[in-house]
């Protein structure tokens, strides 16, 4: 695994981030969770910024982004990406032990993160010291990611299968469904939660949706070997895979679950 124990590390990942990132669905979302104009928001495990940009614009002259990442080489794409942005700052970190002041943000807003943390109970509990009394922690994740087509074949169930156990502890891909009851345990109230589509393919993906499996499939080779008795078998698999997202008949989905709540103080 890399320095970090990020599954997905790669020279190529500020470029895979950038171009999954659709600005009308993060408007959507920022509806839904409230941002306002004026906000202080924490971008936790930002990436290059692809969603900080939008949410420095929301926000507005009056309201602030940070975007946090631990990654410097997605810190360092984000940073020319956002140049002439005066209200988003980019800052590097570790979620598990983040050195910035208490109590400082409206809104602290992580996605797709918790899927590959090996301790989501301690980085919620730093998120929540984040964000001021009062203020809002809101964490997006997908449940299903990459797991749920039909049809599909009895063998491809099985190698999904294998694959997710190989990943345990560096990848969750069911993590969506875990966040509310994260939040609860964790002492946040007034909790929200919004379920929505995301990855739906009915018949063939579009190219980003295929350029960015085939990206994933290469990035996770190295782990995710452990699932396949040879490199021809892991191969087979993602031309196997890819042919399904290919496939006019087959219908893919993931769902993005949202959870907000008021952290305890
Ligand atoms: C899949 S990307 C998500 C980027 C962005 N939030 C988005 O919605 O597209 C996950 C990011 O989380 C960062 N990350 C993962 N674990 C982290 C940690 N413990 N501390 C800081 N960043 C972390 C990775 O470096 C990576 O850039």
């Amino acid at each position: 695994m890399s320095k970090h124990e990020y599954l997905m590390e790669s020279g190529d990942e500020a470029t895979r981030l950038e171009n999954k990132t659709v600005e009308a669905q993060t408007v959507q979302h920022m509806e839904l969770v409230g941002l306002r104009e004026g906000m202080t928001v924490l971008d936790a495990g930002a990436g290059t910024g692809a969603v900080a940009r939008t949410m420095a614009r929301l926000v507005g002259a009056t309201g602030s982004v940070v975007a946090l990442d631990q990654s410097e080489e997605r810190l360092r794409h984000g940073r020319a990406l956002a140049k002439g942005i005066e209200n988003l700052s980019f800052v590097q970190g570790d979620l598990k032990n983040v050195a910035l002041p208490s109590n400082q943000f409206d809104m602290v807003w992580s996605r797709f993160v918790f899927e590959y943390l090996k301790q989501p109970e301690l980085v919620l509990k730093q998120l929540g010291e984040l964000a001021k009394p009062n203020g809002r922690v809101v964490v997006g994740d997908l449940d299903g990611n990459g797991l749920f087509h039909f049809p599909i074949s009895a063998q491809m169930s099985q190698q999904l299968e294998a694959l997710q156990s190989v990943l345990e502890g560096v990848f969750d891909p069911l993590v969506g469904r875990k966040l509310y009851t994260l939040f609860r345990r964790s002492g946040f109230t007034d909790i929200r939660t919004h379920v929505l589509p995301y990855h739906v393919y009915a018949g063939e993906a579009n190219r980003e949706g295929l350029e960015n499996w085939e990206q994933k499939f290469a990035t996770i080779r190295t782990v995710a070997m452990g699932a396949f008795p040879s490199e021809r078998a892991y191969d087979h698999f993602v031309q196997e895979f890819m042919g399904m997202l290919r496939d006019p008949d087959v219908f893919t989905y993931s769902i993005l679950i949202i959870v907000e709540g008021t952290p305890p103080k």
